[in-house]
């Protein structure tokens, strides 16, 4: 059956609307994935190189490896960065004995790195302070520096420079739980109970820095003091969880055994400073 002139032209024209609203669908497909898969991540990669941005969040991505750049050179160039702050933090650290004043920021320290029921309580600082101050050291930085780090201006200052982090120990003849809040100046082990960084300094190998320090530190209260008539330790040793171990193992120390002290829910385990090590020679 022949088609009249009037229903051909129709039908050209129903194409031409079809043909017409499938070229506008994948006009917008396509530009819903281009906005999804391309644009919107390059910006949020750009963002990344804000000054306020690069700073800290940055550096620490690229520490972990995080791929956030596409191109070798930002890769480089970060890294650079971070290595040279690293290591200007890590030259610019000093070491001294905690006194009282020192005590509230350790206490602020303490309080925000470790859960509720394993932080020291300020008295307890305070304690270890005035009868162990020898074995209380702190890690501090000029304020200038320090301040890089936290966006909040410290307040935590002893004239121009910021405690960043402690170790602190008591002496005792049995590794025990009371060991936390008891001093004997003639007990043969140094136990350490705090090892800790201030948040805004970790990952930058400051408690490898302080460790190191500590022990070269220690070394004269391994023996016999004329003056005091103390004694000398014979063995320095801590508790750590599992994800700690190869921190204290790549700092000189040994794993002897899961802790018999029960403490909170995790498994703890026992180290001991290979340093002050003295092998038992049985008959
Ligand atoms: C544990 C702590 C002291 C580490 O301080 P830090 O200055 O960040 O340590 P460093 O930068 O010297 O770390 C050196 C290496 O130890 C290991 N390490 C450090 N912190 C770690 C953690 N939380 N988990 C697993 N491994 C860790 C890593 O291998 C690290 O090297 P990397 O940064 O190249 O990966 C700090 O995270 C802290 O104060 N934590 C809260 C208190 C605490 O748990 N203290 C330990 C009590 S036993």
């Amino acid at each position: 059956m022949r088609r009249c002139l009037g229903c051909n032209m129709k039908n050209i024209y129903v194409r031409i609307l079809l043909f017409l609203l499938w070229a506008v669908t994948v006009a917008i497909l396509s530009t819903s994935f281009a906005v999804a898969y391309i644009i919107l991540p390059s910006i949020s990669k750009r963002a990344c190189h804000h000054p306020s941005h690069r700073h800290y969040h940055c550096w620490r991505q690229a520490k972990y490896n995080t791929k956030l750049y596409t191109s070798q050179e930002d890769d480089n160039s970060i890294q650079t960065s971070s290595s040279q702050q690293q290591s200007s933090v890590l030259d610019s650290i000093s070491y001294r004995k905690v006194n009282e004043n020192d005590i509230p920021t350790c206490f602020r320290i303490e309080f925000t790195s470790y859960p509720l029921d394993e932080s020291a309580s300020i008295d307890n600082l305070y304690y270890r302070q005035r009868v162990a101050g020898d074995y209380f050291w702190i890690a501090t930085l000029p304020t200038n520096i320090a301040n890089e780090y936290i966006t909040k201006q410290s307040t935590d200052t002893d004239e121009d420079t910021t405690i960043i982090g402690y170790i602190c120990s008591t002496r005792c003849n049995e590794f025990v739980e009371e060991s936390m809040s008891t001093h004997d100046a003639n007990g043969s082990i140094l136990a350490i109970h705090s090892v800790v960084v201030d948040e805004p300094y970790r990952r930058m190998g400051v408690a490898s820095a302080m460790m190191q320090n500590y022990l070269k530190e220690m070394i004269p209260f391994s023996s016999f003091n004329a003056n005091t008539r103390e004694s000398g330790f014979e063995r320095i040793l801590l508790l750590a969880k599992a994800h700690l171990l190869g921190f204290y193992v790549d700092n000189g120390f040994m794993v002897l055994r899961p802790s018999p002290i029960v403490h909170g829910s995790d498994t703890w385990y026992e180290l001991e400073a290979r340093q002050y090590h003295r092998f038992e020679c049985k008959p």
